[in-house]
Order: C-alpha cells, then sequence, then structure tokens
C-alpha cells in the first residue's frame, strides 16, 4: 500500500460517482418493476449467506464504478498486504494478521521471516487443555469446589467481541458452566455480576492486551479483594483462581498472576479484532467447551477465505462496504442500524459499533493529511422486532435516511411447541421479510401522516443456522468490511489514538481527586480547571 496515494476523493472513479449521484433519481418501486434481472444482478448466493443489496439506491452503473473504485486504489494489493503480515498499521508500526489466528489452510504465515503458527496452535493448545480441566473437573477451587463460574473483566475489544460471541452460543454452553462479563467501572456492574457468586466456586479471567486499561485493572482489584476477603490472602487463592489474557506477562506477574496462568497473544492482533484470539478462546472455551469455540474459528476462516479469494464483485464484505461507502459519500447517510431478527444475536451491534467506530472514525489519512470526505459510520442496532417498536418509526417517516442490515436466519435456536399455524419463529421472519419492502416501496396516503415515502435502503443477510460457526462467520464479514472501508479511504482503521486524550484527563481528575481527599481546601484541587468542570467536580466532591 502507497502511503503517499492519491487522495480517494481525487480518483476517477470517485467523479463518476459524484456524477451519478448528482443524476440519480431513487425510484426502487419502478427499479424493481422494470428490471426483473435486478436481483441476479444484486445478490449473492454461498453456502453459508446469502446477501440480498436489491433495495440499495444503486444502479448497474453505480455498481460497477463502486468497484472501479476499488480497483483504482488497489484494495487487492491492501487486502494481500494485510494477510501477508506487512506492517499496515503504519502509526503504530505493527501488522494486523487476526487471520492467522483461524487460519486452518495448513499454510504458515510469515511476520518478520518468522511462522507465527506454532505460536498461535501452542495458545490454542493450551486453552483446550486448560478448559478441559476445568469443565471436566480435574482442576479444583482452593477448597476443593468445581469452578463453574467464569468471571471475564475485560472492555473494549476484551470485552465486546466474546460477549456477542458467548451470547449467540449460548445454546451450546457445557451445562452447569457459567459466563459473567464485568466491563464498566460503575460498581453496579460489579455488584450486579459477583453478588451472587460463591468465590470459592469462581475463575476469574483478566483480559486485557496491554493489562493497564484504567477500568479493567479497577475491576481486577476489586475481584481480587472479593475473592480473597472470602477465600483468604493466600498466594495459592490468586494461583487457583485468577488467570489472565494479556501480551503483557510481566504486568501480569506484578499482578500476582502464575504466568504459567497468562494465555498469551501479539501485538499484531488489534483489541477489536481480538474475539478469535485467547481473549474470546479463554472464555468462551470454558463457556462452549473447546470444541464450540473451533466452530466460530471455522466460520471466521470460511468468511477470511471468501474475502482473500472471492473476486470483487462475488466478494460480500467487499461489496457490503463499498455500499456503504456509497452510502455515506455520495449519498450523505451517515448513520447504519444493524438489526438482527435473532435474540441471540442481540450484542452484535455494540460489538459492530466497536469495530466499526474505533476502526474507521479518523480524520487523516495514512500521510497525515487532513482527509475532505467522511470517513466512518455512526452505528447502532438492537433486534427485531423489539427495534420496530421502539425507533423504527424515525427509519420509516423521519426526515433523515438510515441504511439498515437486516439479519435473519432459517432455523430458530429453539422450537416452542404451540397450536398455532405460524411458529414464534416464522412469526419472527414475517417482520423479517416486511420491515425491508416497507422501507423501499412506501404506501401513499392522502393523509400526510400516513405517508411511507420509501427509497429507504438496506441489506439483507440470510443464514441458515444461529450456531457458533455463524457467530464466526458475521464476525469475520464485520472485520473485513471495516477493513475494506478503511483501505479505500486511504486511512489507518487500525489505531485508535481518539481514545487517548479523554483517558489523560481523567488521569488527571483523578489526581486532584485523591489531593482533595486528602485536605479539601488544598487550592491545587481546582486550579487550571475550566468553571465548569471546577463547579461540577466540586459539587460531586462535597457530594
Ligand atoms: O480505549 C480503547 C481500547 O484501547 C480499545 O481499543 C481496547 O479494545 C480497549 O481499550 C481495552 O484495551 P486492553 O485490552 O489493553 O485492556
Amino acid at each position: 500500500m502507497s502511503e503517499q496515494r492519491t487522495p480517494v476523493n481525487e480518483t476517477k472513479a470517485w467523479a463518476k460517482l459524484k456524477n451519478l449521484r448528482k443524476k440519480l433519481e431513487p425510484d426502487l418501486k419502478n427499479w424493481f418493476e422494470s428490471d426483473p434481472r435486478r436481483r441476479e444482478h444484486f445478490s449473492q448466493s454461498t453456502d453459508h449467506v446469502l446477501f440480498d443489496y436489491t433495495r440499495q439506491l444503486i444502479t448497474e452503473e453505480v455498481m460497477d464504478t463502486l468497484l472501479e473504485l476499488a480497483e483504482e486504489t488497489d484494495l487487492k494489493s491492501s487486502i494481500n498486504s494485510m494477510f501477508a503480515g506487512e506492517k499496515i498499521n503504519v502509526t503504530e508500526q505493527r501488522s494486523v494478521l487476526h487471520t492467522a489466528l483461524r487460519n486452518f489452510s495448513g499454510n504458515n504465515v510469515y511476520l518478520n521471516g518468522n511462522d507465527v503458527m506454532p505460536d498461535i496452535k501452542a495458545v490454542l493448545s493450551k486453552i483446550e487443555g486448560f478448559s478441559k480441566k476445568i469443565i471436566n473437573g480435574e482442576l479444583l477451587g482452593v477448597k476443593g469446589d468445581k469452578l463453574k463460574n467464569i468471571v471475564s473483566v475485560g472492555i473494549g475489544g476484551s470485552y465486546l467481541g466474546p460477549e456477542y460471541l458467548a451470547e449467540v452460543s449460548k445454546a451450546s454452553a457445557i451445562e452447569g458452566m457459567n459466563l459473567y462479563f464485568i466491563a464498566n467501572v460503575d460498581p453496579t456492574d460489579f455488584v450486579r455480576k459477583t453478588e451472587k457468586l460463591n468465590p470459592a466456586e469462581t475463575l476469574v479471567i483478566i483480559v486485557s492486551k496491554t493489562f493497564t486499561t484504567a477500568e479493567t485493572m479497577a475491576n481486577a482489584r476489586a475481584v481480587k479483594s472479593w475473592m480473597t476477603n472470602s477465600l483468604g490472602d493466600d498466594p495459592e487463592v490468586i494461583k487457583k483462581h485468577f488467570i489472565a489474557v494479556s501480551t503483557a506477562q510481566k504486568r501480569v506477574e506484578e499482578f500476582g498472576i502464575d504466568p504459567e496462568n497468562m494465555f498469551g497473544f501479539w501485538d499484531w492482533v488489534g483489541g477489536r479484532f481480538s474475539a478469535t484470539s485467547a481473549v474470546g478462546g479463554v472464555p468462551l472455551s470454558l463457556y462452549l467447551g473447546y470444541d464450540n469455540f473451533v466452530e466460530i474459528l471455522k466460520g471466521a476462516f470460511w468468511m477470511d477465505q471468501h474475502f482473500q479469494n472471492q473476486p470483487f464483485e462475488k466478494n460480500i464484505p467487499v461489496l457490503a462496504g463499498l455500499i456503504d461507502l456509497w452510502n455515506i459519500n455520495f449519498m450523505g447517510y451517515k448513520t447504519r442500524a444493524i438489526v438482527p431478527y435473532s435474540q441471540a444475536w442481540h450484542k452484535y451491534a455494540a460489538h459492530c459499533q466497536q469495530t466499526e467506530m474505533e476502526s474507521n472514525g479518523k480524520s487523516v489519512d495514512l500521510s497525515g493529511r487532513s482527509v475532505e470526505f467522511d470517513t466512518g459510520e455512526v452505528i447502532f442496532g438492537e433486534p427485531g422486532t423489539n427495534s420496530q417498536h421502539s425507533y423504527f418509526q424515525l427509519l420509516h417517516q423521519g426526515s433523515s435516511i438510515v441504511p439498515i442490515d437486516f439479519i435473519g436466519f432459517i432455523n430458530p435456536q429453539y422450537k416452542v411447541e404451540s397450536n398455532e399455524e405460524i411458529s414464534l419463529h416464522e412469526e419472527l421472519m414475517t417482520n423479517f421479510f416486511a420491515q425491508p419492502d416497507a422501507l423501499a416501496f412506501g404506501k401513499e396516503n392522502e393523509l400526510p401522516h400516513k405517508v411511507f415515502t420509501g427509497n429507504r435502503p438496506s441489506n439483507v443477510f440470510l443464514l441458515k443456522n444461529q450456531n457458533p460457526f455463524a457467530a464466526g462467520l458475521l464476525l469475520s464479514l464485520l472485520e473485513h468490511r471495516t477493513a475494506a472501508k478503511g483501505f479505500i479511504w486511504g486511512i489507518n482503521s487500525f489505531d485508535q489514538f481518539g481514545v487517548e486524550l479523554g483517558k489523560e484527563l481523567g488521569i488527571n481528575i483523578r489526581e486532584r481527586m485523591k489531593l482533595y481527599k486528602k485536605d479539601p481546601a488544598n487550592p491545587e484541587v481546582f486550579s487550571g480547571l475550566n468553571v465548569s468542570t471546577s463547579e461540577l467536580l466540586k459539587s460531586f466532591m462535597e457530594g
């Protein structure tokens, strides 16, 4: 990837797309009626997922030009560079190799001349061995109890992906095993997750790539006290009840965790791309069994291969990414809703939110130049049908247009007996089929408040089963769709410096709180703060 490449908005394809946008008169109803081949042109069917983008505000010319844009910006070589382990995260001088974590091809993956696969396999086999010993009771707590409660402490990428995967796969969880996540530093999260647990039956995983994240370390210390207050302040308690997933062995040891009980990963796995490393592998193998974690990896690998090998006109992450780009940069739609028609998928939107917004919320390109176009989109979502009874009013009739991803499944996770002609799952799916059409085709009415304008774009993804494989597949689709956009925009999707300033200011406030607690009259406490923050802090400290 060239760092000095022409900005994407100065390419020929971009200019062409701008013209096409000017000429475009969206009319989905007419487009569907006049072109029976629209579905053929704008859908991709594969063994595991059907992607239908017929309801996007695109013509064949638009789609062809988007594909030209992918060629002109050399998307293929960016993808190849990623898979080949080049240091495409230029600001941090790191490779981006999360795809190696689920590489079942049998091929080596080289980084600086060394194959990374043996290390990955070693961690996987350590996870397999450890999780089996906990599940079958070979490894017990300090008092001889079975460790059946897993508490995973971590935030951001060390939490959202694993929680999404765990929620989807809950139906396959090992009987008797429970998994809880403590992410927020709010004591409510801590208390809600721990209050009913017996420390003697609990195994804690501290998940942090850096092992410095303030929230995670504060929660880790709180869980440590909770555990030692109950079981005794004894190194054996930590040894038997605490494990870590991290890249920072020294800090893990300083915390008191035996390096034997640490599961490693590497700086070439970004936080939000780490769910298929030990970050997800350890909690998920303990909760679901290692074999189900492997199913997740296999689903992700399937999509990795699709992304790497399919030509762009058949490549689902690339096509979805190009459509996002059309919506953001040419149609002016800067928000996207993710609506799975599956309760099991209820944490998917939150994970998509971090992956997309932390990756592509950037304002400078790879050479540090300000970009003159929007990158990233605001992502939100909730499962259907709940979302229909909440924010869908705005999506149907509001003045801003929000493209939607509808995700549905042929088979339910559970069959509920009833004498109804239509099952609960079928009832759910009636909505899945109805909503995209209501948005796309609208409805005329003499009463203005009953008019549905239509021409509101959406994608439809249909999968067969709601299982760990599908969860891994959609995880990888998200990762590659996000990366594809970043590659075309010419930004670095793999750093996240935007989260730093808030952290710095937080550290400053923490010091002021400490000073206040020693001496409320100390003038240093509020000095140099702006009037608003100083009054707010005063109100808080005075209680
Ligand atoms: O603050 C953002 C962030 O750095 C994310 O990118 C990351 O996933 C999260 O914090 C947690 O980081 P760590 O795993 O190092 O605790």
